[in-house]
């Protein structure tokens, strides 16, 4: 399980014990850099797995060099920061501009420490929304959508996403990484079925659940630490600040489609549920990108997930996934369960708006698609464009590379940033609503 990490300066030590005692009061699991030596990787993968960061603001670690690299740290990786003022520090430039803003808790306000202890718990127990890109219409832009929008989004709101490639296809994940990376972590259970299964990852002698397709492992498991899941695609290169990972999608989870054992799918499809249940206290948000038919996976994402986000082309081939989409919401997830369905137009011509699309969006086709597609509609739409087009991943270019938000060339890039954008702060916003 993830914990809180404190970071404060050698001469605190009062505080810091006072405050650990107070974590331990409350189950928190705690770390910090228990001496004086600036141990730079030890602190570094100790943040990295943080929910979050106490930084305790006193005389002395405004001036701590420890302390300042720590922060600057929590901040590439996306991490909240939690400050707690401890005595009359003054500020310099950087605690002004990277703490200040943060700051609102000290030990000499009434209630000060309980305070601090309730943010962390909240922090500590929060769940963070879950997105299922789905349609049940092939090639309408789920797999486009699942990585430029929330590339946007992850650049205009910072913080920590993770995708999750549940499609059997797994294009979302070759996006990223080219096919023999995808596989090779697919080999060492470095993906999506350590999700379902109890695989190498979680027992070292277990047989990996990709070899057996007849074979549905119903062991239980504990989560492991996410960054023996997932895959960092900000690591490389000069990338910018937060996490944006994956977990990479493989072939084999077809097997679930195939199997005919109820009672073992129920409790694979519990595993699933379980196992993102427990990395949403990790990030700020989860996007599976799915399958375009209606299929066990179909059942795992919707179950899991709080809102879906419907990519539909203008025509009528899309109209009728969606309605399909819809009605397997309707029958086969409970009301109080259901996910909020988000249709978004894609691909639509820039020039002008189409007659199909602006009748969509008076409430023409209600009746067809058997609800209101008119109000489930966002307003941005995301235009056709070359920039969206499939790019393989280039030899030795860094993941992030392949988010058109960060990287591209040519005309028309800045329009469909700011579609990219716009989709994003609305989608944003929706969530924010209702979570
Ligand atoms: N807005 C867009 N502009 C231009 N090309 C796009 C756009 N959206 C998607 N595409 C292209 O359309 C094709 C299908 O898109 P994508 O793979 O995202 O669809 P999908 O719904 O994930 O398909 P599947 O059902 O097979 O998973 C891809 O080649 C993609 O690059
Ligand atoms: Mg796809």
């Amino acid at each position: 399980m993830s914990h809180v990490y404190i970071t404060h300066s050698t001469l605190d030590l009062d505080d810091l014990l006072k405050l650990h005692e107070a974590m331990r009061a409350e189950s928190i699991p705690v770390k910090f850099a228990p001496d004086d030596d600036n141990d730079r990787d030890r602190n570094n993968r100790d943040i990295d797995d943080a929910f979050a960061m106490i930084v305790l603001v006193s005389a002395t670690s405004v001036r701590s060099k420890t302390v300042r690299q720590d922060i600057e740290r929590a901040k590439a990786r996306g991490l909240p920061l939690i400050p707690y003022q401890i005595d009359k520090a003054r500020m310099n430039g950087f605690f002004k501009q990277e703490v200040q803003p943060h700051l609102r808790l000290s030990s000499t306000t009434p209630d000060g420490l309980n305070q601090l202890v309730q943010q962390t718990l909240d922090a500590y127990k929060k769940k963070c929304p879950v997105i299922a890109v789905m349609n049940l219409k092939g090639g309408v832009g789920k797999t486009t959508v699942s990585a430029q929008v929330f590339g946007a989004w992850h650049a205009m709101a910072g913080g920590r996403i993770l995708l999750i490639d549940l499609d059997p296809q797994y294009n979302l994940t070759q996006t990223f990484y080219e096919m023999d990376v995808a596989d090779e972590s697919a080999a060492a259970d470095k993906s999506v079925i350590s999700l379902f299964e109890r695989s190498r990852l979680h027992t070292r002698n277990a047989e990996s659940p990709a070899e057996h397709w007849l074979n549905l492992s119903t062991e239980p498991f504990a989560p492991v630490a996410r960054d023996y899941l997932v895959h960092d695609i900000m690591a490389e290169g000069n990338s910018p600040p937060g996490r944006f990972d994956i977990i990479s999608g493989q072939f084999e989870i077809s097997k679930y489609a195939f199997a005919t054992d109820n009672d073992a799918l129920e409790q694979i499809k519990r595993h699933f549920l379980r196992q993102v249940d427990f990395y949403r206290s990790e990030y700020d948000l989860i996007v599976f990108d799915t399958n375009p038919n209606a299929t066990f996976l179909t059942r795992c994402a919707l179950e899991a997930a709080d809102r879906v986000l419907a990519p539909m082309h203008t025509d009528i081939y899309s109209l009728r996934g969606v309605k399909l989409l819809d009605q397997v919401l309707r029958t086969q997830i409970p009301i109080g369960k259901r996910p909020a369905l988000s249709v978004l137009f894609n691909a639509v011509s820039r020039s002008e708006q189409s007659t199909f699309e602006a009748d969509a969006r008076n409430g023409t086709f209600d009746d067809v698609a058997r609800f209101p597609l008119s109000d489930a509609l966002l307003k941005s739409a995301l235009p056709r464009s070359k920039h969206l087009a499939v790019k393989p991943p280039q030899e030795g270019q860094p993941a992030w590379k392949q988010l058109v938000i960060h990287s591209g060339r040519g005309g028309g890039l800045k329009q469909i940033r700011e579609s990219l954008k716009t989709i994003a702060l609305e989608l944003k916003e929706l969530c924010d609503e209702t979570h």
